[in-house]
């Protein structure tokens, strides 16, 4: 991927390592750093926008605004022998960074963790099935000391479980109810990488309940959470539950009792159209206010009539 500027005194080496405070690697001076600073935001937005078009998403997942406002780090690979492109090219990224998820485990009970999480990956088009994806993933894993089975992957695409299956043997994924992957393993004690440098303290951050992803703008599923979903103007104003996000936290907290779904609310349903034969007292109630005055005129006096009627809808039922 080609920009029309050298891409060495921004990027660097071969690796570049980007944070948030997207820092170009250049040291020209600071009468540079402002066009070096743009000239990165310019290349990660690119990036972001080639990676959502080969995964096909609405909208990018990375870009500099976004990089600023997260602790995130991205992983670029630049082709430094400059082969046809004498500025420079991009080969690829990868983007991680820690979360807080509520995941489960393979018993279904539920484990807080922070794990470090696969977020963005892209090699370029006419690079993929080259070795770059391999090249971008063990620099990551050496760099933040973690072992493959310990990530959490977040909506990982077709083409990225085939990689992780071929490179790293990652394929019993432990089913999870939020869009991240993990793998047999995670979970594991097996012996522990050496120790690596912990991530900056920050201030406490509440976890969503199960853990929103980067992706959350890809979930199919529109409907509005329950008790909104309730409205009888949705499809046949039948009676939908709608998430089951806040009673799945309700259990979570509740320390892992069975599962209470939400009461079901009663509300007005249109009856079934039925004749039957009311007494005057009962045709009389229909008019009022002349059925009390009428009722106690005439009540003892006549017999019941045949009158076919409509019943009134009952609320509560
Ligand atoms: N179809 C199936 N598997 C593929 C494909 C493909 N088109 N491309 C790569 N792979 C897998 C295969 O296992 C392949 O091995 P094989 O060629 O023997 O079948 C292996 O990856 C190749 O490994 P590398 O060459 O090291 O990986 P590559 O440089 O192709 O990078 C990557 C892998 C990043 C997934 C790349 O294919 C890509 O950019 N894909 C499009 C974007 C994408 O899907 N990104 C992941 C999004 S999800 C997320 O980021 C959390």
């Amino acid at each position: 991927m080609e920009f029309p500027f050298d891409l060495a005194p921004v990027l660097g080496d071969r690796f570049c390592v980007v944070d948030q405070h997207l820092r170009p690697a250049g040291r020209r001076g600071p009468a540079h750093r402002g066009d070096l600073e743009q000239q990165l935001r310019t290349v990660i937005d690119e990036l972001g926008k080639a990676s959502a078009k080969a995964q096909g998403l609405p909208s990018p997942v990375t870009s500099a605004s976004r990089m600023e406002t997260n602790r995130h780090v991205l992983y670029i690979l630049r082709d430094t022998e400059g082969r046809g492109a004498p500025k420079g090219a991009v080969i690829g990224f990868l983007k991680v960074g820690y979360k807080k998820l509520f995941l489960l485990d393979r018993s279904g009970a539920h484990i807080e963790a922070e794990p470090l999480c696969v977020l963005d990956f892209y090699v370029h088009e006419s690079l993929q099935r080259h070795g770059y994806g391999r090249e971008l993933f063990h620099h990551m894993l050496q760099s933040e000391r973690v072992e493959p089975w310990r990530l959490a992957v977040d909506r990982p695409s077709g083409k990225l479980l085939a990689f992780l299956h071929k490179h790293y043997g990652l394929e019993d994924a432990i089913p999870q109810v939020n869009n991240f992957v993990i793998f047999e393993g995670f979970f594991s004690n097996r012996p522990a990488p050496p120790p690596r440098r912990p991530p900056p303290k920050r201030p406490e951050e509440q976890i969503k309940p199960y853990s929103l992803s980067e992706r959350d703008f890809l979930r199919e599923e529109a409907e509005p959470p329950w008790p909104f979903n309730l409205s009888p103007a949705r499809a046949g104003g039948s009676p939908v539950r709608g998430s089951l996000r806040p009673f799945l936290l309700r259990r979570d907290l509740e320390g892992g009792t069975d599962p209470v779904p939400p009461p079901r609310r009663s509300r007005w349903v249109p009856p079934a159209p039925r004749a039957f034969f009311p007494t005057w007292r009962g045709f009389a109630s229909i008019f009022t206010p002349f059925s009390s005055l009428f009722c106690a005129l005439f009540y003892p006096t006549f017999p019941p009539i045949p009158f076919p009627c409509s019943s009134l809808g009952r609320v509560g039922r």
